[in-house]
């Protein structure tokens, strides 16, 4: 008779199970909370989450990754849902002073988020809003570059930052702390600290909005945020290109699983004019739209390839900033004013 699996054993393969949404793992995520081996494997996970599929989905994955293995016991798997905290324990607590805390995701890189978080940010303010932008990419921090800000932030005695003040906009990024060309080597529990310090212990002041430009991918940055703040909701960029969908599908469900409402998708790098007003379809267009629609969350526009949005990202003005009235910004613009109706609705 083969002997029983140890704890060990059962950890480890467990620790190859990710939480539906994220590539996390259940293991790290802390959703196992107990291993008993008897004559069945008894699983006890404790989820907090109001999404009701969440808790078939992570049963399932268990019993799959356990049962292949040979000589295992009956699997049996508790899963203890509670329902997400709001404030207090170790749920999302409200930052003070911050009305809304936006979300701007994608599923794959270089998309477009930090062009389209700062120039949404941008928008926002000109629209007489008190908005704020956190850099929370802190591997490939963006947003210093692209607001033109090289000072380095104050901290006071207590470690609290001050943000940087930017065409209008109170930021923070990766990218003011570390010094040139460094690049940003952070582990796991570093990211998660560094995370948590950039949305609790700036001084981010009173504020209507707060967008959060994240890294790309459903990992631990994303995770640490949901866990950290509430979100009003999550901004999806996207390019029209299949590839790109399938990831921003990933971001959007990510989202779904911790209860944050997509306030809409954007795509990105639809179509290139040129110079002389003729349209190229470089990655396809309307892809963003269609997947809008297949999953029942907002659209809220596209832009086109235009060089000069790379331009005024790479001099370190927005767009919006340099040129409020050029067609693109204009999009922006409609986009800001789309996304501060929705949240002064929510
Ligand atoms: N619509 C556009 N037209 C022209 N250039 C663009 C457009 N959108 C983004 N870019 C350029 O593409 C590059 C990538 O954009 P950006 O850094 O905003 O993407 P990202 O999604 O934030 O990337 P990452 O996933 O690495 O954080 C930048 O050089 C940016 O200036
Ligand atoms: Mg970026």
């Amino acid at each position: 008779m083969p002997s029983l699996p140890t704890k060990e054993n059962v950890s480890a393969l467990l620790s190859k199970v990710s939480y539906p949404g994220f590539s996390r793992d259940i293991i790290s995520f802390g959703v196992v909370r107990e291993i008993r081996i008897a004559e069945e494997v008894t699983v006890q996970l404790v989820i907090a989450t109001n999404d009701t599929g969440v808790a078939s989905e992570l049963r399932d994955r268990v019993v799959k990754a356990l049962a292949a293995e040979e000589g295992m016991p009956p699997v049996k798997v508790l899963v203890d849902v509670q329902a997400p905290v709001q404030s207090g324990g170790q749920g999302p607590v409200p930052i003070p002073g911050v009305r809304h805390v936006i979300a701007v995701a994608s599923g794959k890189g270089g998309v477009g988020k930090s062009t389209v978080s700062v120039n949404l940010a941008a928008a926002l303010a000109a629209e007489g809003l008190r908005v704020g932008l956190c850099d929370c990419d802190l591997y490939g921090p963006s947003i210093a570059l692209m607001c033109g800000a090289k000072e380095r932030p104050y901290a006071d005695e207590e470690g609290r930052i001050e943000p940087v003040i930017r065409h209008g906009l109170r930021m923070m990024s990766m990218g003011l702390l570390l010094e040139d060309d460094s690049p940003a080597v952070l582990r796991g529990p570093m990211v998660t600290r560094y995370t948590q310090q950039f949305l609790r212990n700036v001084l981010w002041g009173d504020l209507d909005v707060l967008l959060l430009d994240l890294p790309p991918g459903t990992g631990d940055i994303q995770l640490t945020i949901v866990q950290t703040v509430p979100l009003a909701g999550a901004v999806i960029v996207t390019t029209p290109q299949e590839v790109a969908l399938i990831d921003a599908r990933k971001a959007v469900s990510m989202f779904g699983k911790t209860n944050v409402p997509i306030l809409g998708i954007i795509e990105n790098m639809s179509g290139f004019i040129d110079p002389e007003g003729r349209r190229h379809e470089i990655f396809g267009s309307g892809g963003g739209e269609r997947e809008a629609a297949r999953l029942e969350v907002a659209f809220l526009g596209s832009l086109p390839l235009d060089p000069a949005l790379r331009i005024a990202g790479d001099a370190g003005t927005p767009l919006i900033v340099s040129s409020p009235d050029s067609p693109v910004s204009r999009t922006i613009t409609e986009m800001a004013g789309t996304l501060a109706s929705t949240i002064r609705r929510s």
